[in-house]
């Protein structure tokens, strides 16, 4: 969602700018712009679309100057359009912003501006910002004081970069991240390690409640209060530079096809250890997550409940502000997220912690806002993930839920890794009918899926999955819910899929299967048995019961990846989403 980037250096700043809001195109974003001060001016070009659209149109490379900032915009305040995209003005055009965030006290501010004289042209709280600081360094005549004075009134979660007209560059953060690359002589301010990433691996991770201040090539942090912070200059670690597409047509591909790796890859023993000593102490154990997170917090019920014995509570984390199952005191809350900044997950947590609970996290992005409030985390160590469908991340949490299962239970399951990877890439390397069937998706409007047991998660995954790849409606029904419902659904229109591994839940499935089957739907059984059930069946290998669900989500990603482009959908950014939802 919404990625800001600047740059203050010796090149020209529009071509790394661009350059940058390409690389974080993936965050989710409907309009583009930057701001260049060029002599004493400040120089801003913006538009709704693609980077690509954009800078064709309005040569947005070519734009002069070597001090800028730049945004993909996200609608939240106003609709998609030029006027509402950022960079803002200020007034008197000596001041621009970019923002990521909502100021929830825009519309006082905007009043107590008016009154004053400021006058509005777009519809968002970010022009209400810009204004804010133009009013305050109107005021000061000085950029600490105007940052220092502007936070002090906001109410809300955000990060902004301003450009100055004297070509000083100054960025904060509350909430919303915010990431300093460092090359020589040159800065830049970005959402994400992938707006620099191709420059420089030195990074300056900004906490929360900080400030910076970038002129002459030089930078200073402040906190809140005004405090000088010292900068702590990091290297970015080396997986989240791997980026590129290499012989990919699409990163989601990419990222479906790197799995037998990465499922070796997650946690370390250490972390692993120590998270289960904490959680098998733990008094009241929820589990929280958005999205795909979420699906995966589901089936940590059943592993933790069928081989440790320990009950945990999942909440989807857009929901723990109302749930009744509401946090108790000094409860442990274990959350799941693949980039540490999804808006929800942050705030179950600030819940949690007014209960004075426990945190421990599994999170791909290891200096995310989610990190800096846990008690203990647990890397996924699968890369960066660029396909807003989490495919790789998903199959990660699951091997770290198995880890710690399998250390809570005193190595009680057969947990054959090697043996799950390899079985990946026999799936993957056969996906010749996945292919072919993805063909016959072009045409549907409904998907079901269905599971039973630990399997019903898994059928969420796909629904999910489906929907976010291919648009069509796709929806997981729990196997034996059909006859309560669902069945007066079931006519030869609809495709079902059926996740159906031989296991306990094997011959009850089955048995649902043959009810719709008889209602003329058609079947796709996912299963590494076939039956004469299905029209279409998706073999997955014989491996120990327990690792099916870690496998059998591995060919519907495919599924829905190769329906994506029979439809002609962009797999990797499908419309409407972001990858990293930072806003409630
Ligand atoms: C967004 C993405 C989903 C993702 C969810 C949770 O909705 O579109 O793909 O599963 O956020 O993201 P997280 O980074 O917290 O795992």
């Amino acid at each position: 969602m919404c990625s800001i980037i600047g740059y203050s250096g010796k090149k020209d700043a529009a071509p790394i700018l661009v350059r940058s809001l390409e690389k974080m195109e993936y965050r989710g974003y409907d309009s583009v712009g930057l701001a260049i001060k060029n002599d004493s001016l400040i120089n801003v070009k913006k538009d709704i679309g693609k980077v690509s659209e954009v800078k064709h149109s309005l040569n947005l490379d070519k734009m002069p100057g070597k001090i800028g900032i730049g945004h993909t915009r996200w609608a939240t305040h106003g609709e998609v359009s030029k006027k509402n995209a950022h960079p803002h003005y200020s007034n008197s055009g000596n001041i621009a912003i970019a923002h990521n965030g909502i100021i929830e006290n825009f519309q006082q501010l905007k009043n107590e501006l008016e009154l004053d004289g400021f006058k509005f042209e777009s519809d968002t709280d970010t022009e209400v910002l810009v204004n804010l600081i133009q009013k305050n360094f109107d005021e000061t005549a000085n950029i600490k004081e105007t940052i220092s004075k502007t936070i002090s009134k906001l109410q809300g979660h955000y990060t902004f970069v301003v450009i100055f007209e004297d070509g000083t560059l100054a960025a904060a953060r509350f909430h919303e991240p915010l990431i300093i690359g460092v090359e020589k002589n040159s800065y830049y301010i970005s959402s994400d390690v992938l707006g620099f990433i191709e420059k420089t691996d030195d990074a300056i991770y900004i906490d929360n409640e900080n400030f910076v201040i970038i002129n002459d090539h030089n930078l200073d942090i402040f906190d809140f209060k005004g405090n000088s912070i010292k900068p702590n200059i990091t290297k970015v670690s080396k997986e989240f530079a791997d980026v590129y597409k290499g012989d990919y047509a699409h990163f989601t591909l990419k990222e479906i096809s790197e799995q037998p790796k990465t499922v070796l890859q997650a946690g370390n023993d250490t972390q692993i250890k120590e998270i289960s000593e904490m959680i098998s102490k733990a008094q009241d154990l929820y589990i929280t997550g958005s999205g795909t997170s979420y699906n995966a917090a589901r089936i940590s019920k059943f592993l933790f409940s069928n081989f440790a014995k320990v009950k945990i509570e999942p909440i989807i984390s857009s929901e723990l502000p109302f749930s009744p199952d509401s946090i108790e005191e000094n409860s442990t809350l274990m959350t799941i997220s693949q980039s540490g900044e999804s808006a929800d997950v942050l705030d179950a947590v600030r819940i949690a912690k007014e209960s004075n609970s426990k945190i421990l996290s599994i999170i791909n992005h290891p200096n995310s806002s989610l990190s800096q409030e846990s008690d203990l985390v647990i890397n996924l160590n699968c890369g960066p993930e660029i396909g807003v469908a989490a495919t790789k991340s998903f199959t990660s949490q699951l091997v770290i839920l198995y880890k710690i299962t399998n250390k809570m239970c005193n190595e009680c399951m057969n947990l054959d890794l090697d043996k799950a990877s390899q079985s990946i890439s026999t799936i993957l390397k056969d996906d010749s009918k996945i292919k072919k069937l993805a063909n016959d998706f072009k045409e549907i409007s409904d998907i079901y899926v269905l599971g039973r047991g630990i399997h019903f998660p898994i059928a969420k995954e796909a629904a999910l999955k489906l929907k976010e790849l291919t648009y069509i409606h796709a929806e997981a029904i729990p196997a034996g819910e059909l006859k309560h419902g669902p069945l007066a659904l079931m006519d030869s229109n609809v495709y079902v899929i059926i996740i159906n591994p031989n296991d306990s839940t094997y011959q009850d499935t089955l048995n649902s299967a043959n009810e719709i089957k008889t209602r003329g739907a058609k079947i796709i059984g996912v299963s590494n048995q076939n039956n004469e059930v299905y029209d279409f069946w998706i073999e997955i290998p014989v491996i120990d019961e327990t690792l099916y669900p870690l496998i059998e989500i591995v060919p519907i990603q495919l599924l829905a990846y190769y329906a994506a482009l029979a439809k002609n959908t962009d797999p990797d950014y499908p419309r409407n989403l972001a990858k990293s939802v930072t806003v409630e």
